[in-house]
């Protein structure tokens, strides 16, 4: 029987890795799977995280950065090969760390060998595992339907005289789920890397993968706020009613949860799903059960910063979140400005204390801990192929190289290499060698948020409750589990804020975002500084 207190992914801290900027171990300026493994004390220890998201590191032409695969069944020798990788979840293992991968369904790479065989020809036995489609009488593409990274969904080929369908890049062409041998291909990727010992998947674009089958029109838009993975450019000019998450999606994450649960222990599954409708968000975790075990929460990610707006995302998917299933909350990725950049340092402090004391699993992204902010690289600079496509969209600004030390090249590669990306200006002082050596920085209170998390099973498993009233500039929430009892209060407005909190007895402050605060407060009077949270524990 499943006990909830118990399972690693519901208790323990998800770290998001992005291998190409996380650790150079050559010197090439590229990140690679040793360099990981170099790095797994940290993870383990230094900071305390539970289980590593590794972003994909497969045989890739790079087109967008690893999420254009040539080879689910392989490491990119730019990262290692196979048996790094088998040591990479060996060191994990070891240290008590989970290791989840990325996988990416929706697409292949167009250098696939599946994709160079399905282009070949009209009749060759793999023409199907793609979507492809005669042009209209004019010409023109079969349907409207545009690619997120603009322009449409649809490239000409002109060998064999049709259109095939790819959601994004024309380099990443959708796999057709419908067919079955697509399935049994895909569900083998999944049952070859779950033999190797991995301990669950990050499912990219987990919603995409089945298309309305009589590909039809989407319908114009006309809010343009659809809950899209940024909507910008055309893309948000129509409603993706069509052209992604289909109901016969379910029958697919169905039969993986399948297969994940003959493994023992079962394995764990996070899709990645950008929807703003609630409960159609919510029905990826299955009608029992059954399903995948979270689709990714975005919500507070593209929130405007007020504590209304946070208290009423939370409640809503504490509301929409099935009984049997478990909320998961995500402040950064490797898609989205980093937090510290959006919002400055104090906000980025309140962020770490929020996400590390909601109910649901937090996910972290690499170098949010040391407070890294985004670098901004001139266009014609940048390598993200969306930045170059669509003004405003690019995600370099978030993907540069982590900042260990104050060293050359902030110890993410040797002296003397270029990295693959610039380097943040601010590395001297927002560097992990330098922060552990102050008491106050970001990365302690990471530090001491991750270590009062393991300790306190109100944070890891208790329930929330928002608490009335409150100043409404301030989000303060209860979580309890038995006689644990622990306030979470943080001041989200731009003046100092007064809470009276006696109704809940003698409180004692375990973490202040400062990092100043502690020991027992006036439960009556607790003033909270603009961007200043406190945890609290009721004695
Ligand atoms: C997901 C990934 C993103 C990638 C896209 C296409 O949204 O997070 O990085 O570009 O899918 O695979
Ligand atoms: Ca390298």
């Amino acid at each position: 029987m499943e006990n909830r207190s118990t399972l690693w992914w519901k208790s323990g801290v998800v770290y998001q890795i992005y291998p190409r900027s996380f650790q150079d171990s050559n010197a090439d300026g590229i990140g690679d799977l040793q360099g990981v493994i170099n790095r797994m004390d940290y993870l383990a220890k230094t900071l305390g995280v539970d289980a590593i998201w590794l972003s994909p590191f497969y045989p890739s032409p790079q087109a967008d950065f690893g999420y254009d695969v040539s080879d689910y069944c392989d490491v990119n020798p730019e990262f290692g090969d196979l048996a790094t990788f088998d040591r990479l979840v060996s060191a994990a293992h070891e240290r008590g760390l989970k290791v989840i991968i990325d996988i990416v369904p929706n697409h292949t790479s167009d250098q696939h060998p599946w994709f160079i065989e399905s282009r070949s020809s009209r009749d060759n036995p793999k023409r199907d595992w793609y979507t492809w489609r005669d042009a209209k009488p004019d010409g023109k593409e079969p349907n409207n339907w545009l690619a997120v990274f603009g322009g449409s969904a649809w490239e000409w080929d002109e060998k064999t005289g049709q259109y095939y369908l790819h959601s994004f890049l024309k380099e990443q062409p959708d796999l057709n789920w419908r067919n079955p041998e697509v399935q049994k291909a895909m569900f083998d990727v999944y049952r070859f890397w779950l033999d190797r010992g991995v301990d669950g998947f990050r499912i990219d674009v987990a919603h995409y993968i089945m298309k309305d089958p009589e590909l039809k029109d989407n319908p114009k838009n006309t809010d343009n706020s659809q809950g899209e993975l940024k909507p910008t450019g055309d893309y948000g000019s129509i409603v993706h009613l069509y052209d992604k998450g289909h109901p016969d999606v379910h029958k697919i994450y169905h039969e993986l949860r399948t297969i994940l649960d003959t493994y023992s222990p079962p394995r764990f599954s996070v899709g990645e799903i950008h929807l703003k409708d609630w409960n159609e968000w919510a029905s990826y975790y299955g009608k029992n059960n059954d399903e995948l075990h979270m689709p990714f929460n975005f919500a507070l990610l593209v929130a405007p910063w007020k504590a209304q707006v946070f208290r009423k995302i939370i409640e809503s998917v504490e509301k929409v979140t099935p009984p049997w299933g478990w909320p998961n909350y995500v402040l950064g990725n490797h898609d989205e400005p980093r937090i510290a950049g959006r919002y400055g340092p104090d906000k980025a402090r309140q962020a770490a204390m929020l996400l590390l004391t909601l109910r649901g699993t937090p996910t972290l992204y690499n170098g949010d801990e040391f407070g890294q902010t985004n670098v901004e690289i001139p266009l014609e600079e940048q390598k993200d192929p969306w930045g170059k496509r669509v003004p405003g969209t690019g995600r370099d600004q978030n993907r540069t190289p982590n900042q260990w030390t104050s060293g050359p090249n902030a110890g993410f590669t040797a002296e003397g290499v270029t990295p693959w990306l610039p380097l943040a200006d601010d590395y001297k002082t927002v560097n992990m060698e330098y922060e552990l050596k102050d008491p106050t920085s970001i990365l302690n209170l990471y530090r001491k948020l991750l270590s009062f998390r393991k300790l306190s099973k109100a944070l890891q498993s208790g329930t929330y409750q928002s608490i009335d009233p409150v100043p409404q500039e301030c989000l303060v929430y209860l979580r309890e589990f038995e006689n644990e009892k622990i306030i979470v209060a943080l001041n989200m407005g731009e003046t100092t804020a007064r809470l009276d909190l006696h109704r809940f007895g003698r409180l004692e402050i375990i973490v202040s975002t400062g990092m100043e605060r502690a020991g027992k407060v006036n439960p009556s009077l607790i003033d909270l500084s603009p961007d200043e949270g406190l945890v609290m524990r009721v004695i």
